[in-house]
């Protein structure tokens, strides 16, 4: 791995914030020294530090087991907690009614109508849940079942996945803003029996028709029976009678006590689907007892959570963000977390400071994406006196540069909250490398040190340790919240995570470690690319492109971009008798949205008669990507080539 010069000069000359006194004094983890030391027993202690730490959780049969696992050559599997017996939703809401703690606010709801929001207290929320959970019930769904999530940010979104961990079924949150065929893909991969979802989701001024993108996945033949419309708005939308109910009539209709059923803490919990190197979304399978821990354990401890936080993650819960640090991990702590429904720039770019002021916010997590394009429109928009609740500040999603570190840092939190930088993935549940706030030093643009249990390692091609040169990612060893598998398909799971380096997951990140041992993430090594904090893969691009007749081949690469962080560019080669125009670079684009969904469309459709590719006819995206980038100087070897004229049409116009 080649690391660009003014990396490795940022990396030596990074500025240098030490902890805040007032955060340290109070917070959990003290010192450097008390983390290496945690640290070290989570790593050669697993099983006591695990068991000790499982204490936090509430559980119906607490576990005698720690970590089991086998990651050989032959077989890939990991256990935490296997004997043990919990329910999610008890932990992440009756254990607090019974702790005193039933009127403390649990979710609230900004609607992005600023003068409308909703309370659900804990004892609320409990009701809320139960009622759900029979709903679900009366509708034959049984523990280990499957049902589709396709909501937008409301609370009962929230209240549908935790009715969904309070019976044992999984659930599979589908991001609202991907299309009906994604939806359809997701409902069939997962087979799922029930789908919740919206008559309308209101999102940035514009109204989705989210029941009619359902109807539209329901024309294709699935095991979806039941279709549960919550009611956004008085608008209507045409129900199918014996399949659509609404939300508000079968909540109506059932009880409100549902016992918590006992799970094992290896039952699945949920399945969220996420962007790979392959042509379709995988799913990665989350468990109960192992993940929860994870998500709470890293919530508490990274955000400093205090009794009286009103936390804020922007995340929708489509993502694994909203799934861990909007809902599991807050809840869990007891903790009172907001969700918002708009978007950071509708009606204007001052919507975010406005709602931390209206509801007191204390701890507040978002995307790089969403600082640089708040930076954009100037700090003048800013006005400290919104931000003064503020104590501690989160990034995810992407790499952060340091120029939007430091101007979050100084405009947002005012110089005096820290921001925290966590680098995680879908697979891996909860937060891997981040900043501990009462006790690491903050560089803007690492990530800094790894979570407890969580032991890196950075290889070269070749399998040789290189922490210092940079290489790919690994992590050597499970953790409570990895994925345990792909949902249905085991072996890609094996292939995927485990097939470069027997004995450790690749994470498909490149990193480097500095002298002081934090580490700097580089960014993707595969075909994943990252458009404003959300996950995609360009193989998926590529073959919703070539699902197009027009289309005969495509190749997608990305480059970087700045606010989105990086850019979709698609390469395309038309079926003999289409001919290139701007109306079909429109077709295509809308192609792509009706197929995947509109954060999938690239800038740039370029129309090319050939593509760069290897004598044994693989698409050479390394040089592909260097002409989107206008670097040509990097184009290294073009000995392998197929053709030489194919790269010099490409570069015609750079
Ligand atoms: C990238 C999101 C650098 C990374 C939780 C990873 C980051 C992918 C950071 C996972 C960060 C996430 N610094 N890169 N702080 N956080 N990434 O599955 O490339 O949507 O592999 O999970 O986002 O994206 P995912």
């Amino acid at each position: 791995m080649t690391l660009e010069p003014n990396l490795l000069s940022l990396i030596h000359k990074s500025p240098i914030f030490p902890p805040f006194p007032d955060i340290q004094k109070n917070a959990e983890v003290k010192n450097f020294e008390e983390y290496e030391h945690l640290y070290e027993s989570s790593i050669h202690h697993e099983e006591a530090f695990w068991l000790e730490q499982a204490k936090t959780l509430d559980w119906m049969r607490f576990p005698s087991k720690g970590l089991e696992y086998n990651w050989s050559k032959d077989e890939v599997w990991h256990r935490f907690f296997s004997d043990g017996e919990l329910n999610v939703s008890f932990n992440a809401i009756d254990r607090h009614v019974r702790n005193g703690k039933k009127d403390k606010p649990a979710l609230i709801w900004q609607a992005e109508d600023e003068s409308e929001h909703r309370t659900l207290t804990f004892g609320q929320l409990k009701e809320e849940v139960e009622r759900f959970a029979n709903v679900l019930k009366k509708h034959g769904v049984k523990k280990g079942d499957r049902i589709a999530i396709y909501m937008p940010m409301v609370l009962e979104q929230a209240v549908a996945m935790l009715a969904s961990a309070r019976i044992g079924a999984i659930h599979s949150v589908v991001f609202g803003g991907f299309s009906s065929e994604s939806l359809s893909y997701r409902l069939k991969d997962a087979d799922c029996k029930l789908i919740v979802t919206s008559n309308v989701a209101k999102r940035g001024g514009k109204i989705i028709p989210l029941k009619e993108m359902v109807d539209k996945a329901l024309l294709e033949p699935c095991s979806c029976q039941k279709v549960i419309v919550f009611r956004r708005d008085e608008r209507l939308t045409p129900m199918v009678a014996g399949r659509d109910l609404w939300y508000h009539e079968e909540m109506a209709s059932v009880s409100p006590i549902c016992p918590p059923e006992p799970l094992n803490a290896e039952d699945p919990l949920f399945i969220l689907y996420t962007s790979g190197s392959t042509g379709k979304p995988k799913g990665a399978l989350h468990t109960q007892g192992g993940y929860l821990l994870h998500a709470s354990l890293s919530h508490r401890l990274y955000f400093d959570i205090k009794e009286n936080d009103v936390y804020w993650c922007t995340a929708d819960l489509g993502w694994i963000t909203g799934h861990s640090y909007v809902v599991y991990g807050p809840l869990a702590n007891g903790t009172t977390t907001l969700l918002f429904e708009g978007t950071p720039t509708f009606p204007d770019p001052a919507i975010f400071w406005r709602v931390i002021n209206k509801h007191q916010v204390t701890k507040f997590y978002t995307a790089p994406t969403v600082i640089r394009s708040l930076m954009k429109e100037g700090a003048s928009l800013i006005n400290p006196d919104l931000l003064k609740s503020l104590k501690l500040l989160g990034t995810v999603g992407e790499p952060i540069n340091p120029e939007a570190w430091i101007w979050y840092y100084d405009n947002i939190g005012q110089n005096k909250c820290p921001v925290i930088d966590t680098w995680w993935q879908t697979e891996t549940g909860g937060i891997m490398i981040a900043p501990l706030p009462g006790c690491h030093s903050l560089k803007p643009g690492s990530a800094s040190y790894p979570f407890f249990g969580i032991k890196p390692g950075i290889y070269d091609e070749e399998g040789e340790l290189c922490v210092h040169t940079g290489g790919g990612l690994y992590i050597e060893k499970p953790w409570p919240g990895i994925m345990r598998t792909l949902w249905g398909d085991h072996k890609k799971f094996i292939e995927t995570y485990f097939s470069k380096k027997v004995g450790a997951y690749f994470t498909g990140d490149g990193s480097i470690q500095d002298e002081a041992g934090c580490y700097w993430l580089l960014g993707r090594m595969d075909d994943v690319v990252n458009i404003s904090g959300h996950r995609i893969g360009t193989a998926e691009v590529e073959s919703a492109l070539v699902s197009h007749v027009a289309v005969a081949e495509s190749a997608v690469v990305s480059k970087p971009h700045e606010i989105k962080g990086e850019l979709l560019l698609a390469y395309v080669i038309l079926v003999n008798g289409f001919l290139p125009s701007k109306e079909l670079e429109e077709q295509l684009k809308q192609h792509i949205k009706n197929e995947i969904g509109a954060i999938a469309v690239p800038d740039t459709i370029k129309f090319v008669s050939s593509l760069p590719k290897t004598r044994s006819g693989k698409i050479m995206r390394r040089l592909l990507r260097c002409i989107a980038r206008g670097e040509l100087d990097k184009m290294g070897d073009l000995t392998t080539l197929a053709d030489p004229n194919a790269i010099e049409e490409l570069t015609k116009d750079n």
